[in-house]
């Protein structure tokens, strides 16, 4: 087996693969930040990205791969190499769907409705260790394919556990952990089981390095090592001193990729996309949202405030095109499949109060279309970006970089992108329904000048921290 001397684990990976009509099977390379700073350092140092097989087509091109490591030629990713696990159908479902983004999805964006959920009886014990058997998967296959002293970059919370059941087997290695979400507070934190909290927390801390998105999530995870491990917590330098290793917290912040987004965005589906949509919308103004169809997106407080701006507004009746376009995700659990619902039905409800013969308020699509998304945020007059809780969220970045003529960005002070964007976006408290749509109007009233004066330093801020300075950050904290 080749080794590697930096290494990537993910539960998604960088290319997903689709059997056609003639049974060939074909692959596509996956966005994101992750995959652009990957590909960066891809180039010069051997590289392998482990990830979990998603599909029956990512199972057969896994298996028909020798050591199960795909051939790295033709992928686009700068010379990095694939290996996608092939993790048991029930184990795979009970640790991403029912662990992952069921519960600690829910815990770390503080998503539960309480008197019915979280609910932690015996089948999520047996669910949990499915989750520990899932993080095992990827440890064993790290272990495998990790050079002497190599560099293990581990991302996320489908795989907390990962750098501790790695740190004992192999001290040479220097592993980091990378959190794409928010972190709970202790007091949320809490409601977890309390050995499946220290599992979790103990887990990460098997790393050299914890990175997060911002500060609050930084601190937050430091205040649940102090409250839950008793860890001697060092604020100021944010060191974990726990069972006798020192553990560094960082804060890497995530930019935009200002180079990929405007050569994708100069393609010609964008250009019949973005010609389209400016038919559909014609001299109406346009208030875009462009998100996963998500629970933390807070898509349905964000229709509803459109609602109460053509309730309490009239003049915007007729006026304003309300476009939002929902990629569906994690159609598997229940809750994210009412919750589409819940979107669905709201539009409806507001068209069918104001909607006319000429005129639909608010356009859904609930649709994968990345071309689509990019032309509309060349258009935009305002974007709504209005997380319950975000570890980032790029749509707030990427949105402005995008923009032709200056968008007026109204943004949930819960995004990790409030950090960076808060001085030239109006913020919003996400609950605040009604704060949400006099904002929308304050936007839509903005003076041309001051929307592109704030678009100009809003992009500047957008693209100070382009992924491949992320990634070599995250890689660099553990020289
Ligand atoms: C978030 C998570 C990622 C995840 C992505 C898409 O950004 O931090 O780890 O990959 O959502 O979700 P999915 O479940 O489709 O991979």
């Amino acid at each position: 087996v080749d080794k590697a001397q930096i290494l990537v684990a993910s539960n998604r990976g960088p290319v997903s693969f689709s059997i056609g009509d003639d049974g060939t099977i074909d692959f596509r390379r996956g966005g994101g930040g992750l995959v652009s700073g990957l590909s960066s350092v891809a180039a010069e140092t051997d590289t392998l990205w482990v990830c979990a097989a998603l599909s029956d087509a990512d199972r057969k091109a896994a298996s028909a791969a020798p050591e199960g490591r795909l051939d790295r030629a033709g992928y686009d990713l700068g010379g990095a190499s694939v290996r996608m696990l092939d993790i048991p159908e029930q184990t795979f479902t009970n640790a991403y769907n029912s662990v992952a983004n069921s519960t600690l999805w829910f815990v770390h964006h503080m998503l539960y409705d309480t008197p019915n959920k979280p609910h932690f009886d015996a089948a999520f014990r047996a669910e949990w260790e499915d989750y520990r058997t899932y993080n095992a998967a990827f440890a064993e296959a790290l272990l495998t394919g990790a050079d002497d002293g190599a560099k293990v970059a581990v991302q996320d919370y489908h795989l907390a556990l990962v750098p501790r059941m790695m740190r004992g087997r192999r001290p040479d290695l220097r592993i980091a952990h990378f959190s794409h979400t928010p972190w709970a507070p202790p007091e949320y934190f809490r409601m977890l089981p309390g050995d499946v909290g220290r599992q979790l927390l103990e887990g990460m801390l098997g790393a050299d390095h914890i990175g997060f998105l911002s500060p609050r999530w930084a601190d937050a995870f430091l205040r649940c090592c102090a409250t839950f491990l008793r860890a001697d917590v060092n604020w100021d330098n944010r060191t974990i001193d726990y069972g006798g290793r020192v553990v560094e917290v960082g804060v890497h912040g995530l930019g935009a990729d200002a180079e990929g987004l405007r050569e994708r965005a100069a393609a010609e589906d964008v250009a019949q996309w973005r010609s389209r949509l400016r038919e559909t919308v014609g001299e109406r103004k346009l208030v875009l949202r462009v998100d996963r169809s998500e629970l933390s997106k807070n898509i349905v407080r964000g229709m509803a405030a459109f609602g109460e701006l053509l309730r309490d507004r009239p003049e915007w009746r007729g006026a304003v095109t309300h476009l939002a376009f929902a990629y569906p995700s994690r159609g598997d659990v229940a809750e994210y499949r009412a919750y589409t619902e819940a979107v669905r039905r709201t539009a409806q409800e507001i068209n069918d109060e104001f909607g006319t013969d000429d005129w639909t308020p608010v356009i859904l699509e609930v649709k994968d279309d990345y071309a689509r998304s990019l032309a509309s945020y060349q258009i935009a007059d305002v974007l709504l970006v209005n997380p319950i809780r975000d570890g980032m969220n790029l749509v707030a970045k990427e949105g402005p970089v995008l923009s032709e003529n200056g968008v007026a960005l109204v943004l949930s002070t819960e995004a990790g992108a409030a950090d960076d964007l808060g001085s030239d976006a109006l913020l919003v408290n996400p609950y605040d329904v009604t704060e949400t749509a006099q904002a929308l109007h304050d936007a839509l009233n903005m003076q041309d000048a001051e929307r592109q004066e704030r678009n100009a330093r809003l992009v500047e801020a957008a693209v100070a921290l382009p992924p491949q300075r992320w990634f070599g950050d995250q890689l660099r904290a553990l020289d």
